[in-house]
Protein backbone atom coordinates (compact mmCIF):
# COMPACT_ATOMS: atom_id res chain seq x y z
CA UNK A 1 0.00 0.00 0.00
CA UNK A 2 1.52 3.78 -1.01
CA UNK A 3 0.90 6.62 0.00
CA UNK A 4 1.36 10.27 -0.51
CA UNK A 5 0.03 12.66 2.27
CA UNK A 6 0.70 16.30 3.43
CA UNK A 7 -0.04 16.74 6.85
CA UNK A 8 -3.16 19.13 7.47
CA UNK A 9 -4.50 19.62 10.49
CA UNK A 10 -7.60 20.97 11.00
CA UNK A 11 -9.87 20.16 14.47
CA UNK A 12 -12.89 21.25 12.54
CA UNK A 13 -13.16 18.36 10.55
CA UNK A 14 -12.84 15.31 12.57
CA UNK A 15 -12.64 12.94 9.67
CA UNK A 16 -9.96 14.40 7.95
CA UNK A 17 -7.19 12.26 9.22
CA UNK A 18 -8.91 9.30 8.63
CA UNK A 19 -9.66 10.43 4.90
CA UNK A 20 -5.67 11.24 4.81
CA UNK A 21 -4.86 8.13 5.76
CA UNK A 22 -4.46 5.89 3.08
CA UNK A 23 -4.93 2.31 5.07
CA UNK A 24 -8.24 3.60 6.62
CA UNK A 25 -9.40 5.03 3.88
CA UNK A 26 -9.05 1.60 1.95
CA UNK A 27 -10.58 -0.04 4.36
CA UNK A 28 -13.67 2.56 4.59
CA UNK A 29 -13.77 2.22 0.92
CA UNK A 30 -13.70 -1.82 1.29
CA UNK A 31 -16.32 -1.39 3.99
CA UNK A 32 -18.48 1.25 2.45
CA UNK A 33 -18.55 0.55 -1.33
CA UNK A 34 -17.56 -3.46 -1.88
CA UNK A 35 -19.61 -3.13 -5.05
CA UNK A 36 -18.57 -0.09 -7.13
CA UNK A 37 -14.96 -0.66 -6.06
CA UNK A 38 -14.21 -4.21 -6.82
CA UNK A 39 -11.37 -5.63 -5.49
CA UNK A 40 -9.70 -2.36 -4.21
CA UNK A 41 -5.67 -3.50 -3.76
CA UNK A 42 -4.17 0.23 -3.16
CA UNK A 43 -5.04 3.87 -2.46
CA UNK A 44 -3.48 7.11 -2.87
CA UNK A 45 -4.54 10.45 -1.12
CA UNK A 46 -3.45 13.61 -2.12
CA UNK A 47 -4.87 16.63 -1.04
CA UNK A 48 -6.19 19.45 -3.36
CA UNK A 49 -7.20 22.07 -1.33
CA UNK A 50 -8.27 23.32 2.36
CA UNK A 51 -10.35 25.32 3.68
CA UNK A 52 -10.04 25.49 6.88
CA UNK A 53 -13.11 24.64 9.68
CA UNK A 54 -14.99 23.85 6.57
CA UNK A 55 -13.72 21.20 3.68
CA UNK A 56 -10.91 19.74 2.03
CA UNK A 57 -10.68 18.55 -1.35
CA UNK A 58 -8.95 15.39 -2.38
CA UNK A 59 -7.56 13.45 -5.55
CA UNK A 60 -7.95 9.72 -4.42
CA UNK A 61 -6.13 7.54 -6.74
CA UNK A 62 -7.02 3.68 -6.38
CA UNK A 63 -6.33 0.28 -8.21
CA UNK A 64 -8.74 -2.08 -8.61
CA UNK A 65 -9.24 -5.69 -10.26
CA UNK A 66 -10.90 -3.45 -13.24
CA UNK A 67 -8.02 -0.85 -13.21
CA UNK A 68 -6.58 2.46 -11.82
CA UNK A 69 -9.59 4.68 -10.69
CA UNK A 70 -9.35 8.60 -10.20
CA UNK A 71 -11.87 9.87 -7.45
CA UNK A 72 -12.22 13.43 -6.00
CA UNK A 73 -13.08 13.53 -2.06
CA UNK A 74 -14.48 16.71 -0.52
CA UNK A 75 -14.80 16.31 2.95
CA UNK A 76 -16.44 18.19 5.47
CA UNK A 77 -16.40 19.69 8.96
CA UNK A 78 -20.28 18.69 8.89
CA UNK A 79 -22.94 16.91 7.50
CA UNK A 80 -23.16 17.66 3.39
CA UNK A 81 -25.01 13.93 1.92
CA UNK A 82 -27.68 16.74 0.52
CA UNK A 83 -24.96 17.64 -1.74
CA UNK A 84 -24.85 13.95 -3.08
CA UNK A 85 -28.71 13.32 -3.20
CA UNK A 86 -28.63 16.55 -5.40
CA UNK A 87 -25.67 15.75 -7.91
CA UNK A 88 -27.80 12.19 -8.56
CA UNK A 89 -31.03 14.51 -9.35
CA UNK A 90 -28.59 16.91 -11.55
CA UNK A 91 -27.23 14.26 -13.29
CA UNK A 92 -30.48 12.22 -14.22
CA UNK A 93 -32.28 15.61 -15.13
CA UNK A 94 -29.54 15.17 -18.52
CA UNK A 95 -26.17 16.39 -17.19
CA UNK A 96 -24.87 12.54 -17.09
CA UNK A 97 -21.40 11.28 -18.33
CA UNK A 98 -21.54 11.86 -22.07
CA UNK A 99 -23.59 14.64 -22.49
CA UNK A 100 -22.28 17.80 -23.88
CA UNK A 101 -23.03 19.80 -20.51
CA UNK A 102 -22.63 17.84 -17.27
CA UNK A 103 -21.37 17.46 -13.80
CA UNK A 104 -19.19 15.31 -12.48
CA UNK A 105 -20.70 11.97 -11.83
CA UNK A 106 -21.03 11.49 -8.56
CA UNK A 107 -19.96 8.36 -6.64
CA UNK A 108 -21.16 8.10 -2.73
CA UNK A 109 -21.11 10.05 0.13
CA UNK A 110 -19.90 8.04 2.93
CA UNK A 111 -21.61 9.25 6.48
CA UNK A 112 -19.38 8.88 8.92
CA UNK A 113 -16.22 10.24 6.94
CA UNK A 114 -18.67 12.99 5.89
CA UNK A 115 -16.96 12.34 2.80
CA UNK A 116 -18.66 13.19 -0.81
CA UNK A 117 -17.31 10.92 -3.73
CA UNK A 118 -17.28 11.75 -7.23
CA UNK A 119 -15.27 10.45 -10.25
CA UNK A 120 -12.64 12.86 -11.41
CA UNK A 121 -13.29 13.82 -14.88
CA UNK A 122 -10.67 14.35 -17.69
CA UNK A 123 -10.28 17.82 -18.90
CA UNK A 124 -8.47 20.93 -19.29
CA UNK A 125 -10.05 23.59 -16.43
CA UNK A 126 -11.73 26.70 -18.14
CA UNK A 127 -9.14 28.91 -15.69
CA UNK A 128 -6.40 27.92 -18.11
CA UNK A 129 -8.16 28.96 -21.52
CA UNK A 130 -9.17 32.46 -19.56
CA UNK A 131 -5.14 32.88 -19.06
CA UNK A 132 -4.79 32.10 -22.85
CA UNK A 133 -2.70 35.02 -25.08
CA UNK A 134 -5.09 33.33 -27.97
CA UNK A 135 -8.03 35.62 -28.65
CA UNK A 136 -10.01 32.56 -29.98
CA UNK A 137 -9.19 30.14 -26.93
CA UNK A 138 -10.69 32.38 -24.98
CA UNK A 139 -13.96 33.07 -27.18
CA UNK A 140 -14.53 29.71 -26.94
CA UNK A 141 -14.16 29.10 -23.38
CA UNK A 142 -16.28 32.02 -22.44
CA UNK A 143 -19.01 30.44 -25.05
CA UNK A 144 -18.78 27.13 -23.50
CA UNK A 145 -19.52 28.20 -20.10
CA UNK A 146 -22.14 30.40 -21.16
CA UNK A 147 -24.00 27.54 -23.03
CA UNK A 148 -23.15 25.02 -20.04
CA UNK A 149 -25.35 27.88 -18.00
CA UNK A 150 -28.06 28.68 -19.75
CA UNK A 151 -29.16 24.87 -20.41
CA UNK A 152 -28.80 24.23 -16.74
CA UNK A 153 -31.09 27.63 -15.89
CA UNK A 154 -33.55 25.81 -18.44
CA UNK A 155 -33.47 22.23 -17.44
CA UNK A 156 -32.31 21.76 -13.76
CA UNK A 157 -34.68 20.82 -11.01
CA UNK A 158 -35.94 23.65 -9.20
CA UNK A 159 -34.83 22.07 -5.28
CA UNK A 160 -33.16 23.48 -2.60
CA UNK A 161 -32.99 26.25 -0.43
CA UNK A 162 -34.24 28.92 -2.15
CA UNK A 163 -32.66 32.47 -2.31
CA UNK A 164 -34.94 35.32 -2.42
CA UNK A 165 -34.47 38.65 -2.67
CA UNK A 166 -35.23 39.44 0.81
CA UNK A 167 -32.70 37.36 2.15
CA UNK A 168 -30.28 38.80 -0.53
CA UNK A 169 -30.54 42.12 0.77
CA UNK A 170 -29.78 40.48 4.42
CA UNK A 171 -26.65 39.12 3.68
CA UNK A 172 -25.90 42.58 1.75
CA UNK A 173 -26.55 44.55 4.37
CA UNK A 174 -23.98 42.31 6.27
CA UNK A 175 -21.77 42.47 3.92
CA UNK A 176 -21.33 46.12 4.45
CA UNK A 177 -21.36 46.04 8.05
CA UNK A 178 -18.37 43.62 7.81
CA UNK A 179 -16.47 45.73 5.38
CA UNK A 180 -17.17 48.94 7.32
CA UNK A 181 -16.03 47.12 11.13
CA UNK A 182 -12.94 45.67 9.70
CA UNK A 183 -11.44 48.70 7.32
CA UNK A 184 -12.62 52.56 8.34
CA UNK A 185 -11.07 53.87 4.96
CA UNK A 186 -13.36 51.61 2.75
CA UNK A 187 -16.57 53.10 4.58
CA UNK A 188 -17.59 55.47 2.34
CA UNK A 189 -17.33 53.60 -0.74
CA UNK A 190 -18.71 50.45 0.43
CA UNK A 191 -21.78 52.68 2.23
CA UNK A 192 -22.10 54.12 -1.36
CA UNK A 193 -22.66 50.61 -2.78
CA UNK A 194 -24.97 49.19 0.09
CA UNK A 195 -27.47 52.74 -0.93
CA UNK A 196 -27.38 51.63 -3.96
CA UNK A 197 -28.17 48.27 -4.10
CA UNK A 198 -30.96 49.27 -1.73
CA UNK A 199 -32.25 51.60 -4.44
CA UNK A 200 -31.70 49.38 -7.30
CA UNK A 201 -33.82 46.61 -5.24
CA UNK A 202 -36.68 48.86 -5.09
CA UNK A 203 -36.94 48.90 -8.93
CA UNK A 204 -36.39 45.31 -9.42
CA UNK A 205 -39.69 43.35 -11.06
CA UNK A 206 -40.64 39.92 -9.70
CA UNK A 207 -39.20 37.14 -11.61
CA UNK A 208 -38.80 33.74 -12.42
CA UNK A 209 -36.57 31.65 -9.91
CA UNK A 210 -34.76 28.99 -11.78
CA UNK A 211 -31.98 25.83 -10.21
CA UNK A 212 -29.01 28.24 -9.98
CA UNK A 213 -25.33 26.76 -9.45
CA UNK A 214 -24.46 29.64 -6.74
CA UNK A 215 -20.94 30.00 -7.25
CA UNK A 216 -20.29 29.69 -10.89
CA UNK A 217 -17.03 30.86 -11.89
CA UNK A 218 -14.39 29.87 -14.54
CA UNK A 219 -12.90 27.90 -11.26
CA UNK A 220 -15.77 25.31 -11.30
CA UNK A 221 -15.55 24.54 -15.47
CA UNK A 222 -13.72 22.18 -16.96
CA UNK A 223 -13.67 21.81 -20.74
CA UNK A 224 -13.37 18.27 -21.71
CA UNK A 225 -13.45 16.87 -24.91
CA UNK A 226 -16.77 16.90 -25.93
CA UNK A 227 -18.73 18.01 -23.02
CA UNK A 228 -18.12 21.09 -20.39
CA UNK A 229 -18.57 19.85 -16.92
CA UNK A 230 -19.56 22.05 -14.13
CA UNK A 231 -18.35 21.19 -10.68
CA UNK A 232 -19.01 21.93 -6.53
CA UNK A 233 -22.63 21.48 -5.64
CA UNK A 234 -22.44 23.09 -2.36
CA UNK A 235 -24.59 26.05 -2.91
CA UNK A 236 -27.32 25.24 -5.21
CA UNK A 237 -30.04 26.24 -4.94
CA UNK A 238 -33.59 28.25 -6.42
CA UNK A 239 -32.71 32.10 -7.37
CA UNK A 240 -32.62 34.79 -9.95
CA UNK A 241 -30.90 33.56 -13.13
CA UNK A 242 -29.08 36.61 -13.04
CA UNK A 243 -27.25 35.73 -9.98
CA UNK A 244 -24.75 33.11 -11.76
CA UNK A 245 -24.80 35.06 -14.37
CA UNK A 246 -23.18 38.46 -12.65
CA UNK A 247 -21.38 36.08 -10.64
CA UNK A 248 -19.99 34.48 -13.21
CA UNK A 249 -18.87 37.92 -15.43
CA UNK A 250 -17.56 39.61 -11.44
CA UNK A 251 -15.02 36.19 -11.22
CA UNK A 252 -14.04 36.78 -14.75
CA UNK A 253 -13.06 40.87 -13.84
CA UNK A 254 -11.66 39.55 -10.14
CA UNK A 255 -9.13 37.11 -12.33
CA UNK A 256 -8.10 39.66 -14.89
CA UNK A 257 -7.31 41.89 -11.70
CA UNK A 258 -5.22 39.36 -9.88
CA UNK A 259 -3.25 38.17 -12.96
CA UNK A 260 -3.37 41.39 -15.08
CA UNK A 261 -3.50 44.45 -12.73
CA UNK A 262 -6.97 45.46 -13.46
CA UNK A 263 -9.89 44.54 -13.08
CA UNK A 264 -11.15 45.42 -17.05
CA UNK A 265 -8.62 43.23 -18.10
CA UNK A 266 -11.09 39.77 -19.43
CA UNK A 267 -14.31 42.20 -19.57
CA UNK A 268 -14.02 40.80 -23.41
CA UNK A 269 -14.30 36.96 -22.83
CA UNK A 270 -17.03 38.46 -19.98
CA UNK A 271 -19.06 40.12 -22.70
CA UNK A 272 -18.55 37.32 -24.88
CA UNK A 273 -20.13 34.97 -22.22
CA UNK A 274 -23.03 37.23 -21.88
CA UNK A 275 -23.68 37.80 -25.14
CA UNK A 276 -23.67 33.61 -25.54
CA UNK A 277 -26.57 33.61 -22.99
CA UNK A 278 -28.39 35.77 -24.15
CA UNK A 279 -28.57 34.77 -27.23
CA UNK A 280 -30.02 31.55 -26.02
CA UNK A 281 -32.64 33.71 -25.16
CA UNK A 282 -34.10 31.45 -22.50
CA UNK A 283 -34.18 34.04 -19.77
CA UNK A 284 -33.68 37.71 -19.82
CA UNK A 285 -31.83 38.72 -17.30
CA UNK A 286 -30.59 42.19 -18.11
CA UNK A 287 -32.59 44.46 -15.93
CA UNK A 288 -31.33 42.64 -12.95
CA UNK A 289 -27.73 41.97 -13.78
CA UNK A 290 -26.59 46.02 -12.47
CA UNK A 291 -27.75 44.89 -9.22
CA UNK A 292 -26.34 41.20 -9.07
CA UNK A 293 -23.45 42.11 -10.58
CA UNK A 294 -22.75 45.15 -7.87
CA UNK A 295 -23.72 42.70 -5.17
CA UNK A 296 -21.51 40.44 -6.43
CA UNK A 297 -18.62 43.10 -5.97
CA UNK A 298 -19.72 43.57 -2.52
CA UNK A 299 -19.49 40.37 -1.59
CA UNK A 300 -16.13 39.67 -3.19
CA UNK A 301 -14.82 43.41 -1.42
CA UNK A 302 -15.68 41.67 2.23
CA UNK A 303 -14.16 38.70 1.56
CA UNK A 304 -10.54 40.83 0.69
CA UNK A 305 -10.76 42.74 3.69
CA UNK A 306 -11.62 39.54 5.87
CA UNK A 307 -8.73 37.60 4.35
CA UNK A 308 -6.69 40.48 3.74
CA UNK A 309 -4.19 38.48 1.39
CA UNK A 310 -1.82 40.13 -0.57
CA UNK A 311 -2.70 43.59 -2.35
CA UNK A 312 -6.20 43.15 -0.22
CA UNK A 313 -7.38 46.78 -0.16
CA UNK A 314 -6.36 47.73 -3.57
CA UNK A 315 -8.28 44.74 -4.65
CA UNK A 316 -11.55 45.62 -2.26
CA UNK A 317 -11.54 49.30 -3.48
CA UNK A 318 -11.20 48.48 -7.40
CA UNK A 319 -13.80 45.66 -6.91
CA UNK A 320 -16.26 48.46 -4.80
CA UNK A 321 -15.88 51.11 -7.74
CA UNK A 322 -17.21 48.47 -10.57
CA UNK A 323 -20.06 47.58 -8.24
CA UNK A 324 -20.69 51.34 -8.20
CA UNK A 325 -19.93 51.79 -11.59
CA UNK A 326 -22.12 48.95 -12.69
CA UNK A 327 -24.89 50.75 -10.65
CA UNK A 328 -24.53 53.81 -12.39
CA UNK A 329 -23.99 52.32 -15.74
CA UNK A 330 -26.94 50.16 -15.69
CA UNK A 331 -24.85 47.27 -17.47
N1 LIG B 1 -14.92 15.85 -10.30
C1 LIG B 1 -13.83 16.58 -10.51
N2 LIG B 1 -12.97 16.26 -11.50
C2 LIG B 1 -11.84 16.98 -11.71
N3 LIG B 1 -11.48 18.05 -10.97
C3 LIG B 1 -12.30 18.41 -9.96
C4 LIG B 1 -13.51 17.72 -9.67
N4 LIG B 1 -14.11 18.31 -8.61
C5 LIG B 1 -13.31 19.32 -8.25
N5 LIG B 1 -12.22 19.39 -9.06
C6 LIG B 1 -11.12 20.35 -8.98
O1 LIG B 1 -10.91 20.69 -7.63
C7 LIG B 1 -11.15 22.08 -7.41
C8 LIG B 1 -11.80 22.27 -6.05
O2 LIG B 1 -13.04 21.59 -6.01
P1 LIG B 1 -14.38 22.34 -5.59
O3 LIG B 1 -15.48 21.34 -5.53
O4 LIG B 1 -14.57 23.51 -6.48
O5 LIG B 1 -14.01 22.78 -4.13
P2 LIG B 1 -13.96 24.17 -3.35
O6 LIG B 1 -15.02 24.01 -2.33
O7 LIG B 1 -12.57 24.20 -2.81
O8 LIG B 1 -14.22 25.30 -4.31
C9 LIG B 1 -12.00 22.52 -8.58
O9 LIG B 1 -11.82 23.88 -8.87
C10 LIG B 1 -11.51 21.64 -9.70
O10 LIG B 1 -10.33 22.17 -10.27
MG1 LIG C 1 -15.00 25.52 -6.14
Amino acid sequence: MSAFIECIEDPAISTLPAVLNPVELCRRLRERLPWQIDGLTETQVRPLRHHAGKRCVVEIALRTVEGPLRLIGKVYSTDHSEVYRLMKVVSAAGFAPGEEFSIPPPVAYIDDLQLLLQERVEGKPSTESFLSDDESIRKAAAERCALWLARFHAMAPRVGSSFDLGSHLLAIEQWFLRVVSLERSLADKAGALFRGLEYASSRLQPNEMVAVHGDYTHHQVILGQGSTVATDWDNYGVADPARDVARFIVGLQRFGLRFQGFIGALDGPAQIFLKAYVATGRFDVSTRLPFQRAAACLEHAKHDVHKRAQRWRERAEATLDEGLRTLEAGV
